[in-house]
């Protein structure tokens, strides 16, 4: 593990741990505070994201923005990323061993992150974080504390372009993690 950003930035520079390298263009490594109470942690890249570096700014990123401004949540002021953080071809799911190949980066950035409250975006970043027997459909909207630390999984905003209910449930989901935040902030 390494002690600091500029360490393990420079860790991931050159990342050939697995086939992903072979395909991308930018790593994509995280984005915005990194000192945040609140972090996200979605899938990994698509086609957007790896032209520009950044996770979510394409048009998923977008609808998750929308939902950010309509529950009260400052982008720059939580960190986002990713399970993996290069592109997979035709945005396939990460395979396993890919996952597993990039967990110590996200590992490391939750280490020095020290977020309160994990929102996990769908069912690759809630079964590689807390483990294959959770699934999305159970799990979310309902609160999971481990090792100090509050998860919330929810849906993968992607899912949310198909499917108006779950744009529904995923703005709920927000909601209840700003309460709970500002509850843990003036307790
Ligand atoms: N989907 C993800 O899971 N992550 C991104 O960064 C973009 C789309």
């Amino acid at each position: 593990m390494e002690s600091n950003w500029e360490e393990l930035e420079n860790s991931i520079e050159d990342c050939k741990k697995c086939k992903l390298c072979t395909t991308r263009t930018n790593i994509v490594f995280g984005c915005g505070n990194k000192n945040a109470d609140i972090m996200m942690i979605g899938e990994g890249p698509g086609a957007d994201e790896d032209k520009q570096g950044n996770p979510f700014v394409g048009k998923a990123g977008q609808l998750m923005n929308k939902a950010f401004e309509g529950v009260g949540i400052v982008r720059d002021e939580i960190y986002i990323t990713n399970i993996v953080k290069c592109r997979p071809p035709q945005n396939r799911v990460p395979e396993d061993d890919e996952a597993k190949a990039c967990l110590n980066y996200l590992r490391n950035q939750v280490i020095l992150v020290n977020p309160k409250i994990i929102v996990l975006l769908g069912s690759t970043a809630l079964k590689n974080i807390l483990g294959k027997e959770y699934s999305i459909t159970a799990s979310r909207g309902k609160w999971i504390e481990k090792k100090g630390i509050l998860y919330m999984p929810t849906w993968h905003p992607a899912a949310l372009l198909r499917d108006e209910d779950k744009k529904i449930e995923f703005w709920k989901d927000l909601k209840e993690v700003v309460t709970r935040y500002s509850e843990i902030k003036n307790s």
